[in-house]
């Protein structure tokens, strides 16, 4: 098992630093995570956003060490877990790490569920594979996930393939098999996208009650800026590849710093003021073959002066537990997005309809 340095006591569960995870192609390298960093306190809930394409799903994938390697590979940074670089853990221990301490939730199910297998078996195999127990204990342990995670009926569905399920049954499967063994962090890649809007909450739900009573951090990625408002703590925005806003999520919803953080709320449906037009962000996200020079987003920016062309923006911190990339946060330069109330001391899910609709390509 990895060991703990005693320098690890007083770090944070997770610290993403300067990851960079790029893949070979033809054309070049596609920098698809390009300088990402990124905390995770123990027990927290952190959401991590940003358009399709900006790099979510691979930052997620390297922290667990799942990028196809090659055409893949980790150009650099570190991924500190407990202190430790995951990144230079060798394979097996990183074997044992997976789905133990860090497991992972996709979006679809199907891709990851085995289709010849029932699902109790699946989970029961995920139980063993960590822990020395029985057959029988570890069925029995399936059963009592099952009615964890709120699968009705558990002792018959046991017996189940995953083609005998709803799409929102094989959701909780999934999570049975992420909780199976307790992990200390749980990455959520989209858990709820592909479900309707109602399945949708009760899943929301259940991880919200499961993170409060295994008390587990969570990297929950969404496109959905209302998912965010109700189930994060803190959360990071992404674009082309880095984390370009990173706060308490009241914080970046009152006072956003990074005019790209500004551009997603202003392009969110308001349900409770029809009479502000959502205004989606201009222009298209970056090719990342050849990311634009100095600030990436400066092609979109309506802020962007001579220096934004020229000099790459670093991670600053303008307030604790806030930071942004821009040359101009915490200079007051920006006008608040009209989500951005003064009154607003939180965003309730009635504000937030959707996500962005020009996230959602
Ligand atoms: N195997 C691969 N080979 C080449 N490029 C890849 C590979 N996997 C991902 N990429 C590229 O990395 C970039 C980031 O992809 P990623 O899947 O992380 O985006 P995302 O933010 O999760 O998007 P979405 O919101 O659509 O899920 C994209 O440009 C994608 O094309
Ligand atoms: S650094 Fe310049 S281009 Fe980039 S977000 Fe800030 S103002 Fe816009
Ligand atoms: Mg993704």
């Amino acid at each position: 098992m990895m060991s703990q340095p005693m320098s690890a006591m007083h770090e944070p569960l997770l610290r993403i630093e300067d990851l960079r995870t790029y893949f070979r192609t033809r054309m070049g390298d596609v920098r698809a995570v390009d300088g990402v960093n990124l905390t995770i306190q123990p027990g927290e809930t952190v959401g991590l956003v940003g358009e399709s394409g900006s790099g979510k799903s691979v930052t997620a994938r390297s922290i667990i060490r799942l990028v196809p390697t090659p055409p893949g590979r980790y150009a650099g940074g570190r991924i500190l877990f407990h202190g430790t670089d995951l990144l230079t853990l060798p394979e097996r221990e990183m074997q044992e790490l997976r789905g133990d301490k860090i497991s992972m939730i996709f979006q679809d199910p199907m891709t990851f569920l085995n289709p010849v297998l029932t699902v109790g078996e699946q989970v029961a195999e995920a139980i063993r594979r960590h822990q020395r127990v029985s057959r029988a204990e570890a069925r029995d342990r399936t059963i009592e996930l099952f009615r964890t995670v709120g699968i009705p009926n558990a002792e018959a569905r046991y017996d189940a393939y995953p083609h005998h399920l709803s799409g929102g049954m094989r959701q909780r499967v999934m999570i049975a098999i992420a909780l199976s063994c307790e992990p200390e962090l749980l990455i959520a890649d989209e858990p709820t996208t592909a479900l309707d809007v109602t399945i949708q909450a009760q899943i929301l739900e259940l991880l919200r009650s499961l993170q409060e009573r295994f008390g587990m951090s969570i990297l929950l990625i969404t496109h959905d800026l209302g998912v965010v408002a109700e189930m994060c703590r803190s959360v990071a925005v992404m674009y082309a590849g880095r984390i370009v806003e990173q706060a308490p999520v009241e914080t970046l919803f009152s006072d956003p710093e990074h005019p790209y953080t500004i551009g997603l709320m202003n392009a969110i449906p308001r349900a409770d003021l029809p009479e502000v037009p959502p205004r989606p962000i201009e222009g298209s996200p970056p090719d990342l073959l050849r990311p634009p020079s100095g600030c990436r987003f400066h092609p979109r920016c309506p802020y962007r002066q001579d220096i934004c062309q020229r000099v790459d923006p670093p991670l600053q911190t303008i307030a604790p537990g806030h930071h942004s990339a821009c040359h101009f946060a915490g200079q007051g330069t920006f006008a608040r997005p009209a989500l951005a109330s003064a009154d607003m001391g939180r965003v309730s899910p009635e504000q937030v309809v959707s996500a962005a609709p020009e996230a959602r390509r």
